[in-house]
C-alpha cells in the first residue's frame, strides 16, 4: 500500500495526535502505542524480522492519522473471485497481470549504498525528528499493505490461484519497501518493531468493495506522491536530505502497478461501480483520502518545506492528478479542480489547528470537549458541503477504453 497512508477513514472524528472519538462520543486517551525500538546497529536491522532489544526502548504515540491495519471479509471475497460464481472475471487479462507481476522490475532495485548513513548523520535539528517521522509512518503504511495482501493471498488460493497469487506478489513488493524504510530506521538507530506492530495494533474492519475503493485510491495516491516528490528531487537536488528519494522513480511504478490491478478487480465487479450507490461510495472514499491527507500534511509542513516543497501546492498537485487517474475507473469523482473545493480543505486545516490546540492546551478534559463541539461541528459541515459540490461524472459503462497501464 502507499505511504500515503490514504484510505484512513476518520474524517467524522476530531483530528488530534493524542486522543480520539471512541463510540458513544467520549473522548479518552488513545492507549495502544507504536513501539520503535532504539538499535545500536547501523544498517543490521532486517523489517522481516525486527530484533527486539530491552534496553533502549523508547515509545512514541500514535496519532488518528497514523496509518491503519485493515481486515476485511474474507469468505465474501472468495465468492467474488470464484469463476464458477462470477462469470465477468477476465481471467485472461488476470493473467497478463500475474505474468507482469512475475517479471519482478524491482528485484535488484532496492540496494543501499553507504550514502545513506552519512546523509542520516549530517542530518541534525528538526528536520532530523520529522524526517524519522516520515520514515516510520511510510513504514507502517507499506506494512499495512502487505499484511493486507499477505492474507489475501493466503484466502484467495483455492478459489482463484490466479488472483491469489497476484495479491501474493503485490506482499512481497510492500514487504520490500517497507523493508527499505525500515533499514532506513537503523541510519538513525531506529527501527520499528513490525512483529509487535503486527499482534498489538487494532486492524479496521472494510468490506471488499470499501477495501477496492480504498486501495485503489491508495494505491494511486501513492504513486503520485512519491513521482511528484522525486521529480522535484531530481530538478532541485539541493533539497536531497536523504538518498531514499531518488528510488522512487521505479518504486512508484509498483504502487501504480497495484493500482491498475485494483482497477481490473473493480472492472470484474461492475456492481461497484455502476448504480447511484456506487457514485456516492466513489466520492466519499476520494473526499475520505484527499481530506486526510491534505490535513495530515498540513500538519507537517516542516518536513515539506525541508525538502523545499510548498505543502499545500503539493497536496492540491497530487489530489488533481489522482483525481484525473481515478476518473478513468470510479463512476462519479469529486470537482476537485473548482477552486472552491481547496478553499474548503483550507477551512479544515485552520479547524483542525484550532483542535490540535486544545488537545495540546492544560484545560481540563471536560472544557476541552466544550471547546471542541463548535470546532468539530464547523468541520463536519465543511466536509458535508465538499461532498454535496457538484460531482464530475466519470469512468466508463463497458470499460472499453480502460487497459491498464504506465502512467508516467
Ligand atoms: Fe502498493
Ligand atoms: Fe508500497
Amino acid at each position: 500500500m502507499a505511504a500515503a497512508a490514504a484510505a484512513e477513514l476518520a474524517l467524522m472524528k476530531p483530528i488530534n495526535p493524542i486522543s480520539k472519538f471512541r463510540k458513544g462520543g467520549t473522548l479518552r486517551p488513545r492507549s495502544s502505542q507504536l513501539r520503535v525500538l532504539a538499535s545500536s546497529q547501523s544498517g543490521a536491522t532486517a523489517a522481516a524480522a525486527p530484533k527486539k532489544k530491552k534496553s533502549g526502548k523508547t515509545e512514541i504515540n500514535e496519532t488518528l492519522l497514523t496509518p491503519r491495519f485493515y481486515t476485511t471479509d474474507f469468505d465474501e471475497m472468495e465468492q467474488l473471485f470464484n469463476t464458477e460464481i462470477n462469470k465477468k472475471l477476465n481471467q485472461a487479462e488476470f493473467e497478463a497481470l500475474l505474468n507482469e507481476f512475475k517479471t519482478d522490475y524491482n528485484q535488484t532495485h532496492f540496494v543501499r549504498n553507504p550514502e545513506f548513513k552519512e546523509a542520516a548523520d549530517k542530518m541534525q535539528g528538526p528536520l532530523r525528528k520529522i524526517f524519522v517521522e516520515f520514515l516510520e509512518r511510510s513504514c507502517t503504511a507499506e506494512f499495512s499493505g502487505f499484511l493486507l495482501y499477505k492474507e489475501l493471498g493466503r484466502r484467495l488460493k483455492k478459489t482463484n490461484p490466479v488472483v491469489a497469487e497476484i495479491f501474493s506478489l503485490m506482499s512481497r513488493d510492500e514487504a520490500r519497501h517497507a523493508g527499505f524504510l525500515n533499514k532506513g530506521l537503523s541510519d538513525f538507530n531506529l527501527a520499528l518493531d513490525l512483529g509487535f506492530l503486527t499482534k498489538a495494533r487494532k486492524y479496521t474492519f472494510f468490506k471488499p468493495k470499501f477495501i477496492f475503493y480504498a486501495t485503489y485510491l491508495s494505491e494511486k495516491i501513492g504513486y503520485w506522491r512519491y513521482i511528484t516528490i522525486y521529480r522535484h528531487l531530481k530538478a532541485n537536488p539541493e533539497f536531497q536530505p536523504y538518498p531514499i528519494f531518488k528510488y522512487f522513480e521505479n518504486w512508484c511504478q509498483d504502487e501504480n502497478r497495484h493500482g491498475d490491478f485494483f482497477s481490473a478487480l473493480l472492472k470484474a465487479q461492475p456492481q461497484f461501480l455502476n448504480d447511484w450507490k456506487a457514485k456516492l461510495w466513489s466520492r466519499f472514499f476520494c473526499l475520505s483520502v484527499y481530506v486526510t491527507m491534505y490535513l495530515n500534511d498540513c500538519q507537517r509542513t516542516a518536513f515539506y518545506e525541508g525538502i523545499g516543497l510548498d505543502t499545500k501546492e503539493f497536496d492540491m498537485h497530487v489530489i488533481i492528478e489522482t483525481n484525473r487517474t481515478t476518473a478513468r475507473i470510479f463512476p462519479a469523482v469529486l470537482d476537485v479542480e473548482n477552486p472552491e473545493f481547496k478553499r474548503k480543505l483550507d477551512r479544515m486545516v485552520e479547524i483542525n489547528e484550532k483542535l490540535v490546540a486544545i488537545g495540546e492546551s492544560q484545560d481540563i478534559p471536560v472544557v476541552k470537549n466544550l471547546k471542541r463541539i463548535p470546532l468539530i461541528a464547523g468541520l463536519v459541515s465543511e466536509l458535508v458541503a465538499a461532498y454535496l459540490m457538484p460531482p464530475v461524472e466519470s469512468g466508463s459503462v463497458d470499460f472499453a477504453d480502460f487497459e491498464p497501464q504506465i502512467v508516467y
